[in-house]
């Protein structure tokens, strides 16, 4: 099963192709964008390891001239200096205007590879092609790219969409298990915000954590749906004046709780997991949506494997505190995406703080029990 879904966004509307080994028609899908002969392909050294030659025979196959750059893995590297690394490689190796730079990795390569394209002569070619379940179902689609700063995740960055996503399910089989079921949670989101049969099919497969590995049809499908929803939010609102706020569904306390635990504890996904937990309890205590439904959604994200609970010695004070800085927060007021239905989701800055702390309370209380 293979599938094409278009992000409809004027003037740079782009296709993500789900295929099982798409990875080998990466050129091909590249040269029928007619886009400029050289490539600069970035990476890490394990997914490199991986993946790198494959893209790279494709990539030279169809006439495209290849250089490849491996960044050192993870969070800690997502800064300028890495980015200014990327120029010196564009620099040296003359790449120009129609010239493309492709990521081959998760969220990470994907947003510093779409930083250093959105920068590089005001703006070069991106496409993506991202290896982890959360760079396929999020980051690699919509155009976010950037840096951290010293101070803060993602603090700089251009939306920059890209020329062509290209997700190939099997690589998924690589993937770290912890990593994968993180993944899960943005996948689950959709299933909250959007998309009812998603929701309706993630409830009925048994073994989430190993869909990879066993029912190909399925995890199409679930990437399909899951990637439709982020196109059909991206095509009404590429820069996040509206309805895109509702993709940070659980990324308000989910945000805050990695922050507070310094990004060690929870991957973003898990902690996603936890605070789509608290929203649905605010949610449950503002009227908005039933207890069945919150039990329903905190089902799955327990049978996905992830945390729903923050932890009990987390300063709940320190974390109300730290929702004040989430760069959501608009005038002073702390943003949240709340459920009222399976599939429906509305945005507030309405949320008395009593609330918030009663939710907060409640659940560090369970996971101490
Ligand atoms: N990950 C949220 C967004 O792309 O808007």
């Amino acid at each position: 099963m293979s599938s094409v879904i278009k992000v409809d966004i004027p003037e740079k509307s782009y296709d993500i192709t789900i295929a099982p080994g798409s990875l080998d028609q990466l050129g091909e899908q590249m040269a029928s964008l007619k886009l400029g002969k050289k490539v600069l392909l970035v990476s890490n050294p394990m997914i490199f390891k991986y993946y790198g030659e494959r893209a790279i025979a494709s990539l030279e196959k169809a006439g495209f001239q290849v250089v490849s750059y491996n960044l050192p893995p993870g969070e800690r590297y997502k800064t300028l200096n890495s980015i200014h690394k990327l120029y010196d490689i564009a620099l040296e190796n003359r790449l120009e205007r129609s010239s493309t730079m492709v990521a081959l990795g998760g969220g990470v390569i994907g947003d510093m590879t779409g930083f250093a394209a959105a920068t590089w002569l005001r703006g070069i070619n991106v496409v993506q092609v991202p290896t982890s379940l959360l760079a396929m179902v999020d980051s690699a689609i919509g155009g976010k790219t950037g840096v951290n700063h010293p101070h803060g995740k993602n603090l700089i960055g251009a939306f920059h969409q890209p020329s062509l996503v290209l997700i190939d399910p099997e690589v998924l089989k690589t993937l770290p298990a912890r990593e994968f079921r993180a993944g899960m949670a943005e996948v689950i989101k959709y299933g909250i915000i959007w998309d009812t049969e998603l929701f309706t099919q993630l409830t009925a497969s048994k073994h989430l954590d190993q869909l990879r590995y066993v029912k190909s049809d399925l995890i199409n499908s679930i990437l399909t749906h899951s990637c439709q929803a982020k196109a059909d939010v991206v095509g009404k609102d590429e820069k996040e004046s509206g309805i895109r706020a509702i993709l940070n569904y659980g990324h308000t306390i989910g945000h805050a709780v990695e922050s507070l635990t310094e990004y060690r504890l929870f991957k973003h996904g898990e902690a996603v997991g936890i605070g789509m937990v608290a929203a649905g309890d605010i949610a449950v205590k503002l009227g908005l949506w039933t207890q069945a439904d919150t039990e329903r959604q905190n089902a799955l994200i327990k049978k996905a494997g992830l945390p729903t609970q923050i932890p009990a010695d987390l300063d709940i004070e320190a974390l109300i505190d730290a929702l004040q800085l989430d760069k959501k927060v608009k005038s002073g007021k702390v943003r949240f995406v709340l459920p009222t239905q399976i599939g429906t989701v509305k945005v507030t800055d309405e949320v008395p703080t009593e609330i918030i702390r009663e939710v907060l309370k409640v659940g560090s209380q369970q996971f101490s029990s």
